[in-house]
């Protein structure tokens, strides 16, 4: 399926126009290197809190501070061209007001130079989404199941499995769009509900755990790549990149151990002609200290 692509790089209004088009493709990034492989890919790459959990070794995503999310996304705008970045903000920083909101995501705009960022929550995010769009700061929401509120839910729990939960779960999604949302993920929630917000909001839905019947798709890249040890039962592992690097450090190190590496081809030699060689030294032995006279 071929997709009209900008010669600039994406921005928000573009994702919006490909609402009910060819889906749009998404993935996770933290790092310049790999957002440059995505970036030919993808239609917009998103630097998720997620890199606390994948990148830091948290248990969540709670403890993520906006200077760590601020250095992650640096290097992923310096890494792609095409791609639309969005950036997630962190617990504790747009949550309290629109103006607390504004002040942290105008900073991630600036600093990093991405087109967009992220926050988590439906009816009771709408009044801080319209405010950051109003003053010229595209947002992606995120509903369904939000990481951030873990404490609150009880754990990582698929959404909307029980129909007593549509209504809700479906007012979030409405509200989030009528308050000038660009595209809403829509995480970890039982797919006939998926669709049915897909079919009911204007604006695209991108799905992590959802349906294939979204607007489009989202996964954290490690996961996908087969780098995470433990991965969510909506994750499919596209590559078994954890195996290829165990087996290669394991070759460099049988190597490294045999003296094989470094072979002749990477190492240099000298202009001209070689000093004396020097005489072996023994390995160092530890020199047991005399101990001092007590006193
Ligand atoms: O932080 C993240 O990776 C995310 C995705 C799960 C959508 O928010």
């Amino acid at each position: 399926m071929s997709v009209q692509v900008p010669r600039r790089r994406l921005m928000a209004p573009d994702i919006s126009a490909r609402k009910g088009g060819v889906p749009i493709v998404a993935l996770t990034s933290y790092h310049a290197h790999t957002a440059a492989i995505a970036d030919a890919h993808c239609d917009f790459l998103l630097v998720g809190d997620s890199l606390g959990m994948v990148m830091h070794g948290y248990e969540t995503t709670v403890p993520v501070p906006l200077d760590l999310m601020i250095m992650h996304a640096r290097a992923v705008v310096r890494g792609s061209k095409k791609a639309l970045v969005v950036v997630d903000m962190p617990f504790g920083t747009y949550e309290e007001s629109p103006p607390v909101a504004f002040r942290n995501a105008a900073r991630v705009m600036k600093e990093t130079d991405c087109g967009a960022v992220k926050l988590e929550g439906g009816q009771r995010m709408a009044e801080t989404i319209r405010y950051l769009v109003d003053r010229g700061i595209p947002v992606m929401a995120h509903i369904g199941l939000t990481p951030q509120s873990i404490h609150v839910l009880g754990g990582f729990k698929t959404q909307g499995r029980n129909v007593d939960q549509w209504a809700n779960i479906e007012n979030d999604a409405r509200v989030v769009s009528d308050s000038g949302a660009f595209a809403v993920v829509l995480e970890a929630m039982a797919a006939p509900l998926a669709e049915r917000i897909t079919k009911a909001i204007p604006v695209p839905t991108i799905g992590i755990g959802a349906s294939p019947g979204c607007d489009g798709q989202v996964l954290v890249m490690e996961d996908m790549l087969g780098l995470s040890p433990r991965v969510p039962k909506f994750v499919k592992e596209f590559g078994a990149i954890g195996k290829a690097i165990d087996r290669a450090i394991g070759l460099y190190a049988d190597e490294v151990r045999a003296r094989t590496f470094p072979a002749s081809e990477h190492t240099y030699s000298v202009k001209g002609s070689e000093p004396e060689p020097v005489e072996t030294v023994s390995p160092a032995r530890a020199t047991k200290k005399p101990r001092s006279p007590s006193t």
